[in-house]
Parts: structure tokens; sequence; C-alpha cells
């Protein structure tokens, strides 16, 4: 017998005020055509004034605790992935553990950008694996739109707002790839490139906040790359082939680099979960905002493989792959 961490739900939440590309167009240097054709995106979901990471993490929980008929109170472990918490400490995670009734247990953020949600996920299995925590919400949420200079084309067209959440629970497996759950979980990162994608802020450094930088084509270079090593890390593990995967749901960076994972994969596009369009890049939300769309309209059916994938700054990436 194996302890595994099985995936109850999924919920989402996108702040109402919605972005276009023509929008954008009369900000900054840019067109609707540049950004369709370089990216993917259409729009991008922004929190309104006032309207913090924590309220978008707080919606994005509670509707997966309903879809999953459970309570705040039935978590032992919280996990917030995000790169834009509420203030520089307490960990953003122990105000939504307040709001959603979560009594005990502990609740912490998890920081690796756009991979975030992977490594809260991975953190989560480990601990339900170990026997140390019995039910898991792993969020992840931004209002990245804070930390963008609106004055940058080169990255404020990019990013979006936005929260997704999972429920997870301890179960019983064989320990085979039939199990349902997490069936395993990669993670990397290499700070020779910290300076490719990053903010020019922080408390230690200049006590701002600061705004995104980046190397976009140096990151796409490398995302593609680590992104197919992730991807090939999962499949080896579970002693599975690239045709057992039913979806990709991939982090929403690039559709380019998207079709570029479901093309590696040899997956019909309609099994590969697309957001970007209307969410644009919301970092640590995107994976589970495309999870919780696809889990909750139907497409991904219990017993089905799905298998995610991140990269964000540090570099950090790396995959998740789950038995629905
Ligand atoms: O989530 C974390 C991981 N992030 C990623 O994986 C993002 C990876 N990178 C990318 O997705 C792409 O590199 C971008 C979408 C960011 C950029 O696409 P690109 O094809 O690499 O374009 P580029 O940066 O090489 O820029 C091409 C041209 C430049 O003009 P010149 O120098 O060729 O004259 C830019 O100045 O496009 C220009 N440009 C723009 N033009 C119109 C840059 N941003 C814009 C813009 N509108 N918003």
């Amino acid at each position: 017998m194996a302890r595994r961490s099985l995936l109850l739900s999924a919920g989402s939440y996108l702040p109402k005020e919605i972005l276009t590309n023509a929008d954008l167009a009369k900000r900054v240097d840019t067109t609707d055509d540049w950004i369709s054709q370089r990216t993917g995106i259409k729009q991008r979901h922004i929190a309104a004034p006032g309207e913090l990471t924590s309220d978008l993490a707080v919606h994005a929980a509670e509707q997966a605790l309903h879809h999953a008929g459970l309570r705040g109170a039935d978590i032992d472990m919280l996990i917030l992935a995000t790169t834009t918490p509420d203030h520089t400490f307490p960990a953003t995670a122990t105000k939504v553990q307040q709001r959603i009734g979560m009594k005990g247990g502990f609740a912490m953020d998890v920081q690796a950008v756009c991979s975030g949600f992977v490594f809260g996920l991975a953190t989560a299995d480990n601990f339900i694996r170990a026997g140390q925590a019995h039910r898991a919400l792993v969020i992840g949420a931004e209002t990245f739109s804070r930390i963008l200079d609106w004055k940058d084309r080169n990255t404020c067209v990019l990013f979006g707002d936005g929260a997704g959440a999972v429920v997870l629970e301890a179960g019983e497996g064989d320990g085979t790839s039939k199990d349902r759950g997490v069936l395993c979980t990669h993670l990397f990162s290499d700070g020779t490139y910290y300076d490719k994608l990053y903010v020019d802020g922080g408390p230690s450094t200049t006590q701002t906040a600061g705004f995104v930088h980046m190397e976009g084509k140096e990151v796409f270079r490398h995302a593609v790359v680590n992104l197919a090593a992730a991807v090939d890390a999962a499949i080896a593990s579970a002693g599975i082939k690239a045709d057992d995967v039913d979806w990709l749901v991939p982090h929403q960076a690039n559709r380019r680099i998207i079709d570029s994972m479901g093309n590696k994969l040899k997956l019909a596009p309609e099994k590969v979960v697309v957001t970007i369009d209307r969410h644009a890049n919301t970092s640590a939300a995107s994976i589970p905002l495309a999870l919780a769309e696809a889990v909750n309209d139907g497409r991904i059916q219990r017993g089905q493989l799905v298998l995610m994938e991140a990269m964000g700054g540090g570099f950090t990436w790396g995959s998740a792959l789950i038995r629905y």
C-alpha cells in the first residue's frame, strides 16, 4: 500500500475588470496583433483597487472547499503560492487561513514565482505522504498587476490577476501509476539565471515592491528546454508512456511554449487546457485556474492522467503528474 494525495476538487476566481489588448494599445506602444501573435493573449483580468491577493485566494479556496463538500475547519495544511503577497510578512496564507475558518494545522506561503503552484503542490503531497497532514488546500493567487511597470510594453502586456485552488486528501493506493492522486512531482531551480526574470525591489534591497523585468527571449529559450526535461522526468518516474497522458495543464506564459509541450507529448490540441487567451500569465495562479476550469466544466474526468508543468523566475521549474 502507498499513501497518496487525492485531488478532491478545484476552485478559481478572476477579478471582474477585464483589460483587452486594445485597451493596452491606448496606454503603451503596442497592438492587438503583436500581443496575440507573439503570446496568444487577448485579454487579462485586473484586481480592483483595494482587492488583495488574499481576497482572490479566499474566493478560489471557498469554491474548491464547496466542490469538495468541506469547510475550512476540515483543512490542516494551507499552502499559498504567490509572488504578490499582501504584506512582506506575515505570510498571506495565514490571513487566508483565518478567513476560511481553518482553526488548526498550519499555513505558509511558497515563493517560486510562476512555478509556485507546482512547488506548493509538491510540498503538500510530501507532507501528506509523510503522514504529517491529512487534508490540504493548495492555492495559487496573484495580483501581478501591482508589480508591473505599466509604461514597459515588454512586460505589462503579458500578465494578469487571478487565483486557483485545489483540495488534496490523504488516501491509499497500490503504489503504481494506476493509483488515483499525485503520482509524482519534480522540482528544479538554477540561480545562475536570477537576473533574467526578476523584480527590481524588495525589503532587503530597496524597501519597495519593485517592478518586473524580463529578458523575454532568454526566458523563452530556457522554458522550452527545461519544461521538456520536467515533462520527461514525470513520464519516466511514473513508468508511463507519453500517450498515456490524457490532459496537459501547463503554466500559461506563452501560447507558443504551450503548443511546443503539447506537440512534444503528441497530444491532440483539445487535450491541452489553454486559458492564456483570456487570463494572460497569472504566474502561480495560472495552472490551478486552468485546472479548475477543465475539472469543473467536466472535461477532466475521474481516473484520467493530468500532467502539469511550469517555469518561472529563479529560474524555477517543475512538473506534477496526477490521476484525477
Ligand atoms: O511565466 C514565466 C515565464 N515567462 C515566459 O516563459 C515568457 C517567455 N518569453 C516570451 O514569451 C517572449 O519572449 C515574449 C512574448 C516576452 C516576447 O516575444 P519575442 O518573440 O521573444 O519578442 P522580442 O522580445 O524579441 O521582441 C521583438 C520585438 C522587439 O523589437 P525590435 O527590437 O525587434 O525592434 C521589441 O521591442 O518586439 C518589440 N516588442 C513589442 N512590440 C509591440 C516588445 N514588446 C512589444 C509589445 N508590442 N508589447
